[in-house]
């Protein structure tokens, strides 16, 4: 059976990392910005690893470059996410793209992004939030920059705050300035970690940011009495496995350790990252999720409240999407 009507929530979505290439393809054409070695032949994004991935990311990213282009970002993503059963995501936003880190140019950017998500609600019945994200690899001075930003414009819409970018450049706890300021204005934290980092990085994060959740986290599995501290504390990893698949972690889906951390108690949910560059959706994931560990409905329902559980949205937003997952029709 293919799960796309089955009701999901995703935590974990890069905003630009969900472009699809038409639309990239069809910007840059408008604004005579050459694309040159973004694309494959067949029109999808082409990349080598994960370095070469980031900066395809820019290269694509480079053609979004006003508040419009945003929201008719924002409605093609979010009409993307919907066509997949997905009725909540949250992705990842940074200033750094929308407007260079200036808060009056972010708050444009975002009122754009915004009103598109309202006129998404209302015609798909997809709810999105933001997390406003740091790039690692723009450093530490450019995180702060981007964290005020997110202070700035923290309340019921913009609800986290992370860091995504290249795990192998500096140290979690390099970060921490940005990370304190945007707990002090209320945001929930999430960041990379345990992805390119190994197990290390993963306690870094709890240690030193003290994030609330962990985006990929899954090289926890290489320590155990890291896994039974995530299990004790119950934090939650925001898993990609198509996307760790693509980008060579895993050669394949009975290796990826989402089976054994949610066997050892670990709160996984299931994400997909940047969906058009791993050729995932969150169908994809669930189907191949189905077919390499033999998961039930009962499984998929549980990794779906794990989603609603963690979700940093208020409570009130929580509470409605709780009856739509029960299939109450009248709180959609
Ligand atoms: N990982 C890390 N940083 C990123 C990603 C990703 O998948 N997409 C955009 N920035
Ligand atoms: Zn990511």
């Amino acid at each position: 059976m293919s799960w796309r009507s089955f009701p999901k929530i995703e935590l974990h979505l890069h905003h630009e990392g969900a472009a699809p290439p038409a639309f990239i393809r069809g910007l840059a054409q408008e604004k005579s910005v050459n694309l040159a070695g973004v694309f494959a032949e067949d029109g999808s994004y082409a990349f080598r690893d994960f370095a070469h991935f980031l900066q395809v990311y820019e290269a694509a990213t480079s053609v979004l470059k006003t508040p419009d282009d945003y929201a008719r970002l924002t409605l093609a993503v979010l009409e993307q996410s919907a066509e997949q059963g997905v009725i909540y995501c949250e992705s990842f936003l940074s200033p750094d793209f929308c407007g260079g880190r200036d808060l009056g140019a972010w708050r444009e950017y975002l009122a754009a992004i915004r009103e598109a998500a309202a006129r998404a609600e209302a015609q798909m019945g997809i709810t999105l939030r933001g997390i406003v994200t740091c790039i690692r690899h723009f450093g530490p001075d450019k995180a702060r920059e981007t964290a005020l930003c997110a202070a700035e414009t923290a309340g019921d819409w913009i609800v986290g705050f992370g860091m995504g970018g290249d795990e192998t450049r500096g140290k979690q706890g390099d970060f921490a300035w940005a990370f304190d300021c945007a707990r002090e204005a209320g945001l929930k934290l999430t960041t990379h970690a345990g992805e390119f980092g190994g197990p290390a990085s993963v306690a870094q994060a709890l240690d030193d940011l003290r994030v609330d959740r962990i985006g990929h986290g899954v090289r926890a599995i290489e320590d155990p009495a890291l896994v039974d501290r995530l299990a004790a504390t119950g934090t939650v990893l925001e898993v990609c496995p198509l996307s760790n698949i693509a980008l060579g972690l895993y050669p394949q889906m009975r290796a990826h350790p989402v089976e054994r951390l949610r066997a050892a108690g670990v709160r996984v949910t299931i994400n997909t990252d940047d969906p058009p560059f791993f050729h995932t959706s969150m169908t994809r994931e669930f189907d191949a999720l189905e077919r390499a560990f033999d998961w039930d409905e009962g499984v998929f329902d549980q990794l779906v409240h794990n989603a609603l559980d963690a979700a940093f949205c208020d409570d009130a937003t929580r509470g409605k999407l709780a009856k739509r997952l029960a299939g109450d029709a009248d709180s959609a």
